[in-house]
């Protein structure tokens, strides 16, 4: 399978961070996390420079040029942990909004995230906007022209904001109104568009690795220290600015300004904007089959419920009459067809019903557990030789099917999630020597949740857990991308060699008994 080139570049660099950072702190693996701790800092410090700050036309430049010198120690820090941490989050929410596109995480029923992370990002840039506004220095009367020239190229307020301030009349009130927007509406409107953002998700973590948060700290710091963040001159409004340090991040529109109409820079703007918003339906993508439940084999335990990563089941009570209280219901608008919930139900059982369909509390249509029960038996019918290895891989990952020989067999799920652990544990019963288990690289599930849930079922640290009569040393996971074929292959080896060794003392114990 050809993996597109915007996918490998990123898996390129995903995998260039892990030897970097490693799997546990690398900051790719944590972007949504990791924008939500940068905009802890930008609070926690903008709430600092708040208490000095001066918020009149007259004051403010002298209160940002005292918190900046006289108080470089605390003020002066706190002000480019503010400015470095805001600049931070331009790069992680960019390059979140890469990873999610590049891995595919944008279309059919994940519309709704990202068509809600747009937004987030405007309003992002627009509070850095009024941020360096609020300086006011050159640079600040530099975004002022700028953004006068562009809003009163709306037809709704023509002229409005430049009679404010340009003819050398820029007034406190006006100057408070920006201030509010910057401290209050702003931040606001971002709070709300983030919980919409994030509505859809289940389990959603806000908070990165303590360790990927102490590092980002300390080179925010370390950065505060080397190159503080300091003002242009005073705002002058009877001349024209002559600077311009821009912070690129934020400002990077104006300098159109110069060489385009208002009109034109407007129509670039809202033209990304609306592509951006529009690529979900470029083209549109179809989901696969929906979750089904099916009653009679349900008894409301919930697990499906815990473990979705979509929201898309909910429990509520029975309505079958049967003697258990509760009930599960899949919302199929909100189902991302991965099949975790059929990986996670107990009565996913293999061993339920030796002869007959299996049939399960909860089910995908295009891979039913029977089936994977049925392809497990083939795969392992079609095998020889004296280590069988079963390789249970997702779609999203290396097509494991790339890995079969004669004693070695691939079967490919919707998601690792999918696999009930007593699938494991019957395969081995069956005639496996061994079973690996391979899907997405960890902490980077395509279905979010699937590999994580795998692991911990199998370390018997989440229902339905893996049970104690399946031999762990003949059960292998590794997480591994498409591209990640040549480790995959390597561990496989290595298991394979162990295998060997595990089937030779065994053979040798059981001789001893004999
Ligand atoms: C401050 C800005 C943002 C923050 C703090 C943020 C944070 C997050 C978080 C925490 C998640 C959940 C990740 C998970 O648990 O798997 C998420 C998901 C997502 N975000 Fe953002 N995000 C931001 C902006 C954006 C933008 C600008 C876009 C794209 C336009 C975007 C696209 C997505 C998508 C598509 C998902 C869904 C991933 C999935 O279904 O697994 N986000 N975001």
């Amino acid at each position: 399978m050809l993996v597109n080139p915007v996918k490998r570049t990123y898996l390129a660099l995903e995998s260039w961070f892990n030897i970097s950072f490693g799997t546990q702190w690398n900051p790719l693996y944590h972007l949504g996390t990791l924008s939500f701790f940068l905009l802890w800092v930008i609070l926690v410090s903008g709430i600092y420079l708040f208490i000095p700050f001066h918020g009149s036309l007259a004051g403010a430049y002298n209160s940002v040029e005292y918190m900046t010198h006289d108080q470089w120690y605390a003020a002066g820090i706190m002000r480019s942990l503010h400015r470095y941490a805001s600049d931070a989050v331009i790069i992680t929410v960019l390059l979140h909004m890469f990873k999610e596109f590049a891995s595919g995480r944008y279309r059919g029923f994940r519309w709704f995230s990202w068509f809600t992370g747009v937004p987030n990002l405007w309003v992002i840039v627009t509070i850095g906007i009024t941020g360096y506004w609020l300086v006011w220095d050159e640079l600040a009367q530099y975004v002022a022209i700028g953004s006068a020239r562009l809003m009163d190229a709306i037809p709704m307020f023509p002229g409005a904001m430049t009679r404010n301030f340009v003819a050398g009349e820029m007034t406190d009130r006006f100057f408070i109104l920006i201030e509010f927007l910057h401290l209050l509406g702003q931040p606001l409107a971002l709070v709300f568009m983030l919980w919409i953002h994030v509505k859809r998700l289940s389990n959603v973590e806000i908070n990165p690795p303590r360790g990927l948060a102490i590092g980002t700290f300390i080179a925010l710091l370390v950065l505060s220290l080397a190159s503080p963040a300091v003002s242009h001159g005073p705002a002058d409004l009877s001349t024209m600015p002559q600077v311009i340090n821009l912070d690129w991040f934020y400002l990077n529109i104006y300098p159109l300004l110069d060489v385009w109409t208002e009109g034109q820079t407007w129509m670039l703007t809202m033209g990304i904007t609306l592509l951006l918003i529009m690529l979900p339906w470029l083209p549109p993508k179809k989901d696969g089959a929906k979750a089904l439940v099916d009653l009679e084999h349900c008894n409301g335990c919930g697990l499906c419920f815990e473990d979705c990563p979509f929201d898309a089941i909910s429990v509520q009570a029975r309505t079958d009459g049967a003697r258990f209280e509760t009930e599960v219901i899949v919302h199929p608008e909100l189902c991302g067809a991965c099949g975790i919930c059929a990986g996670s139900c107990p009565s996913s059982n293999p061993f339920r019903t030796p002869k007959g369909d299996l049939k399960t509390g909860i089910d995908m249509p295009q891979l039913t557990v029977d089936d994977m029960r049925k392809k497990t038996n083939e795969a392992i019918a079609q095998m020889d030789g004296d280590t069988k290895i079963l390789i249970f891989g997702c779609d999203h990952g290396l097509n494991v099917n790339r890995l079969d020989s004669n004693d070695t067999k691939g079967i490919r799920l919707m998601c690792s999630g999918m696999l009930p652990p007593t699938l494991v544990e019957y395969a081995l019963k069956k005639g496996a020597h061994g079973v690996m288990v391979t899907g997405c690289r960890h902490n980077d599930c395509f279905y979010r949740f699937g590999n994580r849930w795998t692991k911990m079922r199998f370390e018997g640290e989440r229902k339905p857990i893996l049970r104690g009569r399946a031999d762990r040393k003949r059960i292998r996971v590794h997480g591994g991308s498409e591209t990640d074929k040549n480790e995959i292959e390597i561990d496989l080896n290595a298991f394979r060699a162990e295998l060997v060794k595990l089937n030779q003392t065994e053979k040798n114990s059981s001789g001893k008994l004999n």
